[in-house]
């Protein structure tokens, strides 16, 4: 049955999806249209799109920047965890959905809209990420989602409509890659990346050089974290949306970042994508290794497997799930002292930790160090290794004495 719509709020780019989404929605609901746009750090100018949204027949355009609520609210509990998906991605498109649908709810609320619609594909993963979260958040609330209905098939078919009902189009080059981008990263799609034996064209990349144009010189960096937040670079305090965009700056003049993944979608389907993170790689990586100075052994084993299990709930659309909110809040708890400072290197496509410092350090010299000063008391390990080792031996004790009583049968 064919939906009802009244008055809908619409997740805008001022893509080409979107500009005809809205003279669609126009046409087949006759139906208010209220664009929403937001500013996750895109890294382009978003005023023009209000003219062209008006132009393309939206009854009214809501422009945000939602850069920093993005970064402290999302971004940084995900670098807290460490999340990462599949080993490889570290989440930057995932992270941004359930923000952008949360934002959409409480705009339909307040304009007392019916309807949510998106330009998602229904092949994707941000199709389930912005639907889940809308029906967790408002229950109430339609959804709809035009490129799984309609009859358009190609981008052609998209470009002949817009120019049949003279939607204004920047037809710009023809771009063959799928693009998203924000703070965390760029994530890459379509084109020539179909094919997973291609390696990417250099075209593809859009934020970073490729590690052998990079410098010859490498480049070393201080940052500086507060109790799993990261502050300064080289002693600058910088708020935190600053603090990755120049991380992303430095990271991507020496190529770091890239990925390439054939990943697993949540629509069951295997999908080679590539990414590229400077700043979400460089402080993961500086991260973990405060971590690893600060936290003791057994949280910090604990802690590591939950990094995995995070960054599949957040890939899954499941940031408002319960599951989620737990992990993040154990997450909380360890971040309390790490504090302190992590020396990076930055060399062609390569981040490597060189040195770190914590006032929380539970690293100790006297014990760790093999010259005179060394305090560790040697002959505990003799104890220590026999009652470690004790269930082994039990159990080799066992089957030595089996072994006896069968060849004392077999004589
Ligand atoms: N595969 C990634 C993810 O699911 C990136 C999706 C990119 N989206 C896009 N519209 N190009 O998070």
């Amino acid at each position: 049955m064919k939906k009802q719509i009244k008055k809908a709020v619409l997740a805008y780019s001022g893509g080409l999806d979107t500009s005809v989404i809205i003279h669609w929605l126009k046409e087949n609901y006759g139906c208010k249209v209220i664009a929403y746009t937001v500013d996750v750090g895109q890294g382009k100018n978003l005023k023009p799109l209000k003219k062209k949204a008006l132009n393309s027949g939206v009854d009214k355009i809501i422009i945000e920047d939602l850069r920093k609520e993005f970064a402290y609210n999302y971004v940084l509990p995900a670098l807290q965890a460490n999340a990462v998906y599949e080993n490889k991605y570290l989440l930057a498109t995932a992270l941004s959905r359930p923000l952008i649908a949360e934002k959409l709810v409480s705009l339909a609320l307040r304009e007392k809209a019916d309807t949510i619609v998106h330009g998602c594909t229904g092949k994707g993963n941000d199709q389930v990420r912005f639907e889940v979260t809308i029906a967790k958040l408002s229950p109430g609330l339609q959804i709809l989602a035009p490129l799984r209905e309609w009859e358009m098939k190609s981008r052609e078919d998209e470009i002949a409509y817009a120019k049949k009902h003279k939607i204004p189009l920047e037809i710009k080059k023809k771009n063959p890659y799928s693009i998203d981008r924000n703070l965390w990263g760029v994530s890459i799609e379509c084109g020539q990346l179909e094919d997973p034996w291609v390696e990417p064209p250099v075209d593809a990349y859009q934020m970073t050089v490729a590690p052998e144009k990079a410098p010859g010189k490498p480049l070393y960096i201080e940052i500086d974290f507060q109790a799993g937040v990261p502050v300064k670079i080289n002693g600058k305090k910088l708020p935190l949306v600053e603090l990755i965009e120049k991380l992303n700056t430095l990271g991507g003049k020496h190529g770091i970042g890239r990925i390439d993944l054939v990943e697993n979608r949540l629509v069951g389907i295997k999908s080679r994508e590539i990414y590229e993170c400077p700043a979400a790689m460089i402080l993961t990586l500086a991260h973990r290794e405060l971590e690893m100075l600060v936290l003791d052994r057994e949280l910090l084993h604990y802690k590591e497997l939950l990094s995995c299990r995070y960054g599949e709930l957040i890939y899954y659309g499941l940031w408002h799930s319960p599951l989620r909110e737990a992990i993040a809040s154990f997450v909380k708890t360890t971040q309390k002292e790490i504090t302190g400072k992590v020396r990076l290197k930055l060399y062609k496509g390569l981040c490597q930790v060189v040195g770190r410092k914590s006032p929380y350090s539970l690293y100790h010299h006297s014990l760790a160090t093999y010259t005179k000063e060394d305090i560790f008391n040697h002959s505990s390990a003799e104890g220590f290794i026999e009652l470690w080792g004790l269930p082994l031996k039990a159990k080799a004790m066992l089957e030595a004495e089996k072994r006896v009583v069968k060849s004392k049968k077999k004589r």
